[in-house]
């Protein structure tokens, strides 16, 4: 292959792989370009090079592709889900054999991440919109996951389920219920109100689950200066403590390049003494 088709089959690939690990809707992908280069000698090479990627396992998700649809941000994957699921692969033992409950799980990218590569014991999924958590079933049953009676086959498979949790509504009671060791969201600051309810929830697990308090991370995309000041100023007031986590290096999901996504770790029952 002479040096500037190599180029032109690498960069072809890269797109390929870029949108395909991203999720993106097949509309995107190079199709023209590719159909161009496989007119060309060294079109099988490509071919094979593109079908042989990626590797590893992998997640498969329906999802929309529209930002907004159906009254709800929730039925598409944002760039904060493949940042924390990216965290969580790099960090598996922050879920190993922990009950997990994820809160506003969309499409639910980050949890399936999650289920498959960090080996949780449980994993309890949840939104409050009936469409996202239609979708949602749908995404936890395209994966091979159960949301039947447990009988899991394989015993590193988590037991998985997805709960109709409102913030807005939930009770204590409700809450402890999950006894989840970690809790998980991801960008879920995107205006006063929700971020708002988010900490109701959170002062309610640190207030029922005192002595067994989960670890909470939260993450979310700075789209303004004034992204998760609200959510910091409201944490302090309830004395949640919280501390960001180090970004991570290498990035294995191709979320937007431009865009600053922050995890916080936060302590609920304020035993831990954490710096800012
Ligand atoms: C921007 S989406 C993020 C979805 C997913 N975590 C992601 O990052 O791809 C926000 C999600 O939070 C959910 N949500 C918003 N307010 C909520 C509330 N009061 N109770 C439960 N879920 C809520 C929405 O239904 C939606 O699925």
């Amino acid at each position: 292959m002479a040096p500037e088709d190599h180029e032109g089959a690498t960069s072809l690939l890269q797109s390929f792989e870029r949108r395909f690990l991203a999720a993106r809707a097949l509309p995107s992908f190079p199709w023209q370009s590719l159909e161009e280069k496989l007119r060309e000698p060294s079109g099988s090479e490509l071919l094979l090079a593109i079908l042989q990627k990626p590797s590893g396992d992998s997640v498969t998700l329906s999802e929309s592709t529209a930002i907004v649809s159906h009254g709800t941000t929730g039925l598409v994957t944002w760039d904060a889900a493949l940042y924390l699921a990216e965290w969580a692969i790099k960090n598996p033992a922050a879920f190993t054999d922990r009950t997990v409950l994820e809160l506003g799980s969309g499409a639910g990218l980050t949890g399936l991440a999650i289920c498959k590569a960090c080996y949780p014991r449980a994993f309890i999924f949840s939104d409050c919109h009936g469409q996202v958590l239609e979708q949602l079933r749908g995404n936890v049953l395209l994966n091979g996951f159960s949301l039947e009676l447990y009988t899991p086959t394989d015993p590193s498979s988590p037991k998985v389920t997805v709960a109709d949790l409102d913030w807005d509504e939930v009770t204590a009671a409700q809450l402890s219920a999950f006894q989840a060791d970690v809790v998980i969201a991801a960008d879920v600051l995107y205006c006063g109100e929700v971020t708002l309810s988010l900490v109701r929830v959170l002062k309610m697990l640190s207030a029922c689950q005192r002595m067994n308090a989960p670890v909470v991370y939260v993450a979310y995309t700075i789209r303004s200066q004034d992204t998760g000041k609200l959510f910091i100023t409201e944490l302090e007031r309830a004395g949640i403590y919280w501390e960001e986590v180090p970004p991570h290096a290498g990035q294995l999901f191709p979320y937007e390049e431009h865009s600053a996504i922050v995890i916080l770790k936060l302590v609920l029952n304020g035993c831990h003494s954490v710096g800012r």
